[in-house]
């Protein structure tokens, strides 16, 4: 039995389908088996109990934690859980630069502290670094169906944009093959994309041209609610626009042995989230 944690969002989705697909008998956990339909259990990284029950009989499991402040304390609790019931193998979902900064309140730091409770812990474990998800374009969305700029408070700053189904598959295969225990992948497109050439893709993807326009990032984190959150968000952003995430990787091909889907192909697929019904 595997377990799926974050079943209901982007790579758990996509993972749940993938295992499914394949035959193998996976269990999907969510705070609210209720909404999610289907045959999922409840779990919540606040609730140990929870925890317990969820990795009873569980061979591997997809650690995935939600960003926030609470990621790192989500993945220690679920380790403690996993030891416990004696889940042999363990796969996170990380970030690409996951390093302690200095600052805890940073995604980078808290991933790696999620990351020693994961490679310190009894289970066999894979760590996957995504970069920047293709998906995260969704954001634009109604800017591009309103003939809008997209918001670029990355400038010139290049990323290796990956499609969360090349990470799912990835973390398919180091959940049910072998010859990736104590591996640590970061998990990148085929292409290093500015703001503006993902604007440019999206554009070829519906038939017409989509503009871009600089936001200074001090502003764009004042419109974040949360002071947390608009912190965090703006360390990215300007580590991104000094060319901090500027890197691709093979490991896409040298797991699943094809090439990495790029930001077109995801465009043209999911262009009808930009456009209006009268396309
Ligand atoms: N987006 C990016 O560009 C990017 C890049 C690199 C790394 N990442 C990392 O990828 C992860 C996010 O992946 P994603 O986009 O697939 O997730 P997502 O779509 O945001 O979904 C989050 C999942 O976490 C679950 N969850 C939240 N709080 C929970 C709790 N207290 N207990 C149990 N489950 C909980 C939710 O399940 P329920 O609501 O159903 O309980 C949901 O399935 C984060 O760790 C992020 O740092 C993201």
């Amino acid at each position: 039995m595997i377990l799926i944690t974050g079943a209901t969002g982007t790579i758990g989705t996509e993972v749940t389908r993938l295992l499914a697909q394949a035959g193998v008998p996976a269990r999907a956990m969510t705070r609210d088996p209720a909404r999610a339909g289907g045959s999922a259990v409840r779990g919540d990284f606040e609730d140990p109990r929870s925890l317990a029950a969820a990795t009873a009989g569980v061979r591997a499991a997809l650690l995935l934690t939600g960003f926030g402040p609470r990621l790192a304390e989500h993945d220690r609790a679920f380790v403690a859980a996993a030891e416990k019931a004696g889940v042999g193998k363990i796969v996170k979902i990380s970030a690409i630069g996951a390093q302690d900064t200095g600052d805890p309140g940073d995604v980078a730091s808290q991933h790696a502290a999620g990351e020693r409770a994961v490679t310190g812990s009894s289970a066999a474990w894979t760590i996957l670094r995504p970069s920047m998800f293709a998906t995260n374009a969704l954001a634009w969305a109604d800017a591009v169906k309103a003939g809008q700029p997209i918001p670029n408070m990355t400038g010139g700053g290049r990323q290796g944009i990956v499609d969360p189904r090349d990470i799912a598959a990835l973390a398919v295969a180091a959940l049910t093959g072998s010859g990736h225990d104590g591996r640590v992948y970061e998990v990148t497109g085929p292409d290093l994309l500015t703001v503006a050439d993902q604007a440019e893709l999206i554009g070829k993807a519906i038939g017409r041209r989509v503009e871009t326009v600089d936001v200074p990032i001090e502003q764009a984190a004042a419109q974040i609610p949360d002071p947390a959150y608009a912190r965090a968000a703006a360390k990215g952003w300007a580590f991104i626009a000094s060319g901090g995430n500027a890197v691709v990787t093979t490991a896409v091909r040298d797991v699943l042995g094809r090439e990495a889907r790029g930001f077109g192909q995801w465009a043209e697929e999911n262009k009808k989230a930009f456009q209006n019904n009268a396309g």
